[in-house]
């Protein structure tokens, strides 16, 4: 006879518990690393700096009144050079980005303050603003990232989120959370949430109200997260045995 035991924490060995708390200890850093990341990549597209349903927008969908430049220079590319020579550029943009003015007006500022990253020899995959021609590429207009990017994301964000939430979920098993409901939507949600998350990547190409979509799974996912990350921390180490555990150590299967 043989049954799957759902051991509580409290009657792991040491050894198992300082494993789960070490691994939820970097995961946790690795969460605050993504969310900055986010942040980093996508706040401030819009001109505001906070992030907002609008940066998500422009970030997967396009910019239909801006170009990859204007919205580099709104955001991750905006401190690489002074407000005054940012309003040259937007100008220019602005009244049409004729290609004559190139040489006199946007060349200069590029030299001085963009070539260092952006030519060939310094990055062969960063847009080349040598040329005029490199310059001309990121001033079509603003399609968001393109189903290339979004495809080779999403199959990284794929598996390797799942590999993060199926480690964290099954640590998490060993808390008793009642009723077992609530555990079992709190298991599910980061992996739900994974797939309207990447979902609407694409979607929001089609209709930009996806971009909130974006936004509500990630934070489900979030919220998900700190709460078994905290729940499994705290039972491990801090709370006594709840009631409901019963003599072998062992969470019923029932209610
Ligand atoms: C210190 C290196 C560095 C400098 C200097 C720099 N960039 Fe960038 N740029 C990057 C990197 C790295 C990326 C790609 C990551 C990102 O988008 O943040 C990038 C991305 C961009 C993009 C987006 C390309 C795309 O395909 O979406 C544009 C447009 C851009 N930069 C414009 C500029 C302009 C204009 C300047 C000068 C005012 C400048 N950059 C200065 C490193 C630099």
């Amino acid at each position: 006879m043989s049954k799957m035991n759902n051991v509580h924490f409290k009657f792991l060995p040491m050894s198992v518990r300082v494993l789960f708390s070490m691994v939820l200890l970097v995961f946790g850093l690795g969460y605050c690393m993504a969310m900055f990341q986010v942040w980093e990549n996508h706040a401030g597209k819009d001109g505001d700096p906070m992030l907002s349903g609008k940066d998500l927008m422009i970030a997967y969908g396009g910019n239909p009144e801006g170009t990859k430049l204007e919205t580099a220079l709104r955001g991750s590319m905006a401190d690489m050079l002074p407000a005054e020579k940012r309003q040259v550029i937007f100008d220019w943009l602005h009244t049409g980005a004729n290609a004559e003015d190139i040489a006199t007006k946007i060349d200069p500022i590029m030299q001085e303050h963009c070539i260092a990253c952006h030519s060939p020899e310094a990055n062969p995959h960063l847009p080349n603003f040598t040329s005029a021609d490199g310059i001309a590429k990121v001033t079509a207009k603003d399609e968001g990232m393109t189903i290339h990017t979004l495809v080779r994301v999403s199959h990284i964000h794929l598996f390797s989120i799942t590999f993060i939430f199926f480690i964290t979920g099954y640590i998490f098993t060993h808390a008793l959370v009642r009723p077992t409901w609530v555990k079992c939507v709190v298991i599910a949600i980061p992996f739900l949430t994974l797939i309207t998350d990447v979902a609407s990547w694409y979607l929001t190409k089609v209709w930009s109200g996806f971009a909130w979509v974006v936004i509500l799974s990630g934070a489900l996912m979030g919220t998900a997260f700190t709460i078994m990350w905290f729940t499994s921390m705290y039972q491990m180490w801090l709370g006594k045995v709840p009631a409901g555990v019963n003599e072998e150590g062992e969470i019923p299967c029932i209610r």
